[in-house]
């Protein structure tokens, strides 16, 4: 560091007292990152514990509830078909109901925890079969070769949350992603034309945040109030 060196002068010791100052905010800078590092896990360690809860909380209320549903009326239409009551046939059609909404909600819920094309074909095809199902133009430019699970499911984790805030809270007409690997990190952009406004302390872009900065990350949001957000995502990637 060059002011260790310098000649003590009046000129000098000013310019030293300065380049000191600078350097103390970096170690502040660097004590808040620590502290907000730490921050940022145990929020991340509450929130996946959070979702698991949830999780379990849908697989009870949801497919769980069909399959015992599933059960019983099949039993039901079992003892009809003994019995050779016509409400056997009945019976069987309501248990196949029950058995199709299940598997539904299985897979809805496997989707939503990661949807295995984003294991299987990486970001681009998962951003594909993401947007497929909105109701909301999106043009992607998202031509990027495999990377790192966590890398891939955290960009991918943007898109999603960023494009739901899109749809929920923009009254966009048209949003854009697109991501590229440049100069050693992976860029996510989500754009859309609606209102702006954005508050960046949201418990969702909160939650993106953390993630990136486990990773090193960085999270950028501007959303001016005269319309417009942009959701800038820069991930590392080693090697
Ligand atoms: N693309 C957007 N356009 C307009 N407002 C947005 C957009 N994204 C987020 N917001 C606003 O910022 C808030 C924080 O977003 P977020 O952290 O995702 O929380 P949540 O979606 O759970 O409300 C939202 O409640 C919404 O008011
Ligand atoms: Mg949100």
């Amino acid at each position: 560091v060059r002011w260790v060196d310098e000649e003590p002068s009046p000129a000098g010791t000013e310019e030293r007292r300065v380049q000191f100052a600078q350097l103390l905010g970096t170690a502040i800078a660097n004590a808040d990152g620590r502290d907000q590092l730490r921050a940022a896990r145990a929020r991340l360690l509450t929130q996946g514990d959070e979702a698991r809860r949830h999780m379990v909380r849908d697989l009870h209320d949801g497919a769980q509830q069909r399959q015992v549903h599933t059960i019983i009326t099949l039993k039901l239409a079992l003892r009809a078909l003994r019995a050779k009551d016509p409400d056997a046939e009945s019976l069987v059609a309501e248990a196949l109901d029950h058995a199709q909404r299940g598997h539904a909600e299985l897979r809805e819920l496997a989707h939503g925890i990661l949807p295995s094309v984003l294991t299987r074909g990486g970001l681009r095809a998962a951003v594909d079969t993401l947007v497929a199902r909105l109701d909301l133009p999106v043009e992607v430019d998202a031509a990027v070769e495999r990377l790192p699970a966590a890398i891939e499911a955290s960009a991918y984790f943007i898109v999603a949350e960023a494009l739901t805030n899109v749809v929920k809270h923009a009254h966009a007409k048209h949003a854009a992603v697109t991501a590229r690997v440049e100069a050693g990190a992976l860029r996510v952009r989500v754009r859309d034309d609606g209102i702006g406004g954005a508050r960046p302390d949201g418990s969702g872009l909160v939650g993106l945040a953390d993630r990136l900065a486990v990773l090193d990350g960085q999270l950028r949001v501007e959303s001016p109030a005269d319309g417009g957000t942009l959701v800038a995502a820069d991930i590392p990637v080693p090697g």
